[in-house]
């Protein structure tokens, strides 16, 4: 039997999910978040679906151990490929939550797109999970283009934003043909909110550019709500955890929290006795 007190458990393949947390924190002020970021194992977007479903329970049942109260897949390559099995595990013993379906909602609501392009990994854009929701929620009248864009991740672990060299990657991906006559593009990778004002400017600020934290925030919320499971207070400080720790992951980690006092702890949930 969960309770309201126990902590939010969020994860990711690495710090691209610190956009949902940080989202979920502003929403849910009073919400304990345990954050765990596989960085051992990033990108997760190259691998293949049977590594990034093995990871993703083990992941799961860790979060399950640290007691908490609903897992948040803050990763469309691990919600794409991963969502279902971890319903399957661990769905009658916590709400699990991923960063799909509330965009997917929030975009098919809007009625005057008719195209829409999406740019996310290879496992994400592999599983083509945003085009079938999709053309299920707006069958006749939406057009998806659909794009792996698998440098970006690398660039934005590698603290690589805000310059030339993001600027020339981003405009090489974002020039694709494919792309071409969308009125909103779907940033299908929570790394990607990192680069949200490179690529919309890349737009002039002339098309909608969409990600989904505040959207998914919002059904953590809705979620919390239905099962009178939100915290009225903060019983303890969010908690950072990662399966790899460098000075990179920490560097850019810390871009996120540039006013706080700001943890990451070192906790590798693989490691095996060798002896
Ligand atoms: N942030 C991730 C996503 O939303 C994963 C990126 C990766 O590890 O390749 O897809």
């Amino acid at each position: 039997m969960n309770t309201a007190s126990q902590p939010i458990g969020v994860f990711d393949s690495g710090i691209g999910g610190l956009t949902v947390a940080h989202a979920l924190a502003k929403r849910l002020p009073n919400e304990q978040l345990i954050y765990f970021g596989d960085t051992a194992h990033l990108p997760y977007g190259d691998k293949s679906a049977d590594a990034i479903r093995y990871f993703c329970l083990k992941i799961g049942k860790f979060l399950l151990e640290q007691n908490c109260k609903c897992i948040v897949i803050a990763c469309n390559s691990a919600a794409a490929t991963a969502g279902q099995v971890m319903r399957e595990f661990f769905g009658n013993s916590v709400p699990i939550i991923d960063v799909i379906e509330p965009l997917v909602q929030h975009v098919a609501a809007q009625a005057r797109y008719r195209k829409v392009g999406v740019i996310a990994t290879k496992a994400t854009i592999g599983s083509g999970v945003y085009e079938r929701r999709l053309r299920e929620l707006r069958p006749q009248s939406l057009d998806i283009a659909a794009l792996a864009t698998p440098l970006l991740v690398p660039m934005i672990e590698e603290g690589f934003f805000k310059n030339n060299i993001s600027r020339t990657i981003i405009d090489a991906y974002l020039a694709n043909e494919t792309l071409q006559g969308i009125d909103a593009l779907l940033l299908a990778c929570t790394h990607y909110p990192l680069i949200h004002k490179e690529i919309a400017a890349f737009y002039d600020n002339k098309i909608d550019v969409l990600d989904s934290n505040t959207v998914a925030a919002e059904a953590v919320a809705a979620a919390l709500t239905r099962l009178g499971l939100l915290s009225t207070e903060r019983a303890a400080p969010h908690r950072f955890l990662v399966s790899d720790y460098t000075d990179s992951f920490d560097y850019t980690a810390r871009l996120f929290y540039p006013n706080e006092k700001f943890h990451l702890e070192l906790h590798n949930i693989w490691e095996e006795r060798l002896s």
